[in-house]
């Protein structure tokens, strides 16, 4: 249950929070701290219970033989109790060192699985040899730390319990002697005792598996309890398009991890409903930033959103993003099969509507070709597909979901000229009559497009179509000439 937890606060978590986490060291929190947590639920709590008792039981025997000798055998007790605390603090620390190292193997073999072709290509393999190694022993070595705090611990508890019952045995002597205490109490007294001995023992180990667990609990909580800003306003109005027009009002932002670079500056836009408007600029200006900010993926550090007069960040967020579809620069598939991908964008679709919409994206073609077609199983992230597939079941999840605004981060990466093609048809049928921004790489899309803003720095820069701004704008000037003439 506590997975679960771990994992339903990690599905609603804000893009800004779990963009600066490490997937490595969350696997590790999920099971390496959970089991640690588990063992203080289960066995801790159990033992404390029957050793507890027992303790009790024996002690309450003791005394009724001998009151004397049983406060000497109870000094034992504390020394015990200090033993256990300092051994526990130890244990704490070397958990949470052995937990990091885990979570460093995780996020190493993430690396390894993701990059293997890089390691073959520069041929890093020995390399990444004396690397796995390294990461493997710190791990073996902090895990054997802890035996070894536990084995360290051991020979005090002997010494300490030596002594007392060499004491014992001397001051139970005497009393013998002076005739305060009968040989049969004596025998009583030590069985009583020596049974006592092995609960005591238990209680100190326990006291290991608490502290062990407190420390997981640490770091694990404050994961569950990680508060998101952006509000989900299930109380709030739905939102209502109309004409489709949105106008963004003065948006600042800047990255929570990185303060120092402000992204966007002051930035006003209009996007008229049911035109294209392109937004071109350089590598690294915030166009993609600026694009997440529309189905509130980030929130802006100041400014609004506004969707035909709505203010965005009063709406009902899930009625907002349902009338918004993204394709992105990079395509995400999950590792399912290619009628399940398409059909994530909504669940109650049937299998018409979803080859339908693979129709229009030109999927269809080669999603027949695969072994299993619609049923075929696409690797993780869709390894089994070239890019310009991943491309069009992206689009085809766009034709799926139907919506009103369409987003577009154009790719990059150039295709074959007759894929190129396939794409831009299905894109032009797609964002027919729809609000479409893209973020521009190509020139016919700039060309198609309604509007064009010219992004540079986290600013607006110029704006108009194409010919005026290739008059009037030097940025855009500049911009064609570096980049669109190339295609
Ligand atoms: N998740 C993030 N955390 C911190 N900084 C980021 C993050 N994403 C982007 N940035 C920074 O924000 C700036 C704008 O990035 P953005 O991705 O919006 O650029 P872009 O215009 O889309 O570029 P490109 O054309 O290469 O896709 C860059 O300086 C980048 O380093
Ligand atoms: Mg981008």
């Amino acid at each position: 249950m506590l997975q679960t937890d771990m994992l339903k606060s990690f599905i609603k978590a804000d893009t800004e929070i779990i963009d600066n986490k490490h997937s490595g060291n969350y696997i590790s929190n999920l099971n390496f701290d959970v089991q640690q947590i588990t063992r203080l639920l289960s066995e801790a709590y159990l033992s404390i219970f029957k050793d507890g008792l027992t303790l009790i039981g024996l002690l309450f025997v003791m005394f009724f033989q001998n009151w004397k000798l049983s406060l000497i055998a109870i000094i034992m007790i504390p020394l015990a109790t200090i033993t256990a605390k300092i051994l526990g603090k130890r244990m704490g620390k070397v958990t949470t060192q052995a937990q990091e190292k885990s979570g460093d193997l995780n996020r190493y073999l993430i690396d390894l699985f993701k990059n293997h072709k890089i390691i073959k290509i520069f041929q890093r393999e020995n390399f990444e040899k004396s690397r796995s190694e390294k990461f493997v022993n710190d791990l073996k070595e902090k895990s054997a730390k802890i035996a070894t705090v536990y084995i360290r611990s051991a020979p005090i508890m002997e010494i300490l319990t030596g002594i007392l019952i060499a004491s014992l045995i001397f001051y139970s002597g005497k009393l013998i002697i002076s005739g305060e205490l009968a040989i049969n109490n004596f025998f009583s007294f030590l069985a009583a005792m020596m049974l006592a001995y092995q609960p005591v023992k238990t209680l100190t180990k326990v006291n290991v598996a608490i502290s062990q667990g407190f420390a997981a609990a640490e770091r694990i909580l404050p994961i569950i309890d990680t508060q998101n800003e952006i509000n989900s306003n299930e109380q709030g109005d739905k939102l209502n398009i109309i004409d489709g027009n949105i106008v963004l009002d003065k948006i600042n932002f800047t990255y929570k991890s990185n303060p120092e670079n402000k992204v966007l500056h002051d930035m006003s836009l209009k996007f008229v409903g049911g035109k294209m408007t392109a937004l071109v600029g350089h590598s690294g200006s915030g166009k993609s930033t600026l694009l997440n900010m529309i189905p509130r993926i980030y929130l802006p550090t100041s400014g609004n959103i506004y969707f035909d007069n709505q203010d965005i960040s009063k709406v009902n967020l899930a009625s907002l993003r349902n009338q918004i579809s993204i394709v992105d620069q990079n395509t995400t598939l999950f590792d399912d099969t290619v009628l399940n991908n398409i059909k994530y964008a909504r669940p109650d679709a049937d299998k018409e509507d979803i080859i339908e919409a693979a129709k229009l994206s030109m999927s269809d073609e080669f999603i027949n070709n695969l072994e299993n077609g619609y049923e075929t199983m696409i690797g993780e992230n869709g390894v089994k597909l070239s890019g310009g597939e991943k491309q069009r079941l992206s689009i085809a999840r766009a034709f799926l979901k139907n919506s009103k605004i369409i987003l577009l981060d154009e790719a990059t990466s150039s295709l074959d000229s007759e894929t190129e093609e396939k794409i831009q048809k299905a894109l032009n049928k797609l964002t027919t009559n729809k609000t479409t921004i893209v973020i521009a790489h190509r020139l016919s899309t700039i060309l198609n497009s309604d509007n064009i803003y010219v992004v540079d720095n986290g600013k607006i820069v110029d704006s108009g179509k194409h010919d005026d701004l290739l008059n009037n704008s030097k940025i855009y000037k500049n911009f064609y000439q570096r980049q669109l003439k190339q295609n």
